[in-house]
């Protein structure tokens, strides 16, 4: 963990009441260093898109995150939170066939998984009953389909190394789409 990571920590630790929107703040600055370093260590994973075509498949996004600016900053938090834990799991999967570096594996997990930890903090501290309810809501039921259908689609490829190059690109914009998520956090 570096030292930016742990200063931002104990801030939000430290100092619970600091009002919502500090902690926002705080938490788009370090989400979005964090997403740009998931992708920088996803790059550096092997397999060319190109030679997988034919393994290419629709995940079917669910409708209700294509429009992140329809969700409040609270739920934002929560869709986040699932799609790194959803993540983490996928690359727990067999990759051995694949070659990959299993150091940037583990990094890209440790970076996924200090994240969380985060976020969970933030989600813990700051929200009442009624938001923390909507982790269990239908949007997140529906992304959790989501991921459920990358990993049956590994799993129906024998985790192939082209179904993980596949699903590499996948996840690769998925940060993207984090980041687009995280800027509703400066409002
Ligand atoms: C992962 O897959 C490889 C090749 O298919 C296999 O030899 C190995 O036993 C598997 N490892 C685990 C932990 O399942
Ligand atoms: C795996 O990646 C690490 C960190 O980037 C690097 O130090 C190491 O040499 C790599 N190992 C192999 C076998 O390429
Ligand atoms: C839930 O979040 C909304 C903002 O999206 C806020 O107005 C409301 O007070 C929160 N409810 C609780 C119980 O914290
Ligand atoms: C993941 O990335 C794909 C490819 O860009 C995109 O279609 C999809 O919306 C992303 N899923 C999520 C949950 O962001």
């Amino acid at each position: 963990m570096n030292n930016r990571c742990i200063l931002q920590i104990v801030l939000l630790l430290c100092f619970p009441t600091t009002t919502l929107s500090l902690s926002y703040h705080l938490l788009r600055l370090q989400q979005s260093s964090s997403s740009l370093e998931c992708q920088k260590l996803l790059q550096q994973l092997n397999g060319r898109p190109e030679d997988c075509l034919s393994d290419r498949m629709d995940f079917k996004i669910p409708k209700e995150i294509k429009h992140p600016q329809q969700l409040q900053k609270e739920h934002a938090a929560f869709v986040i939170y699932e799609m790194l834990q959803d993540i983490f799991v996928i690359f727990t999967r067999n990759f051995s066939n694949t070659g990959w570096n299993e150091t940037i594996v583990k990094d890209l997990l440790v970076e996924l998984h200090q994240q969380m930890d985060l976020l969970e903090t933030i989600l813990e501290k700051k929200l009442g009953e009624e938001n923390k309810s909507w982790g269990n809501s239908r949007t997140i039921l529906h992304l959790k389909s989501y991921y459920w259908r990358i990993l049956r689609y590994l799993k129906a490829k024998q985790y192939s190394s082209c179904a993980w190059t596949v699903i590499r690109m996948e996840l690769f914009q998925n940060f993207s789409f984090i980041n687009r998520l995280m800027d509703h956090f400066q409002n």
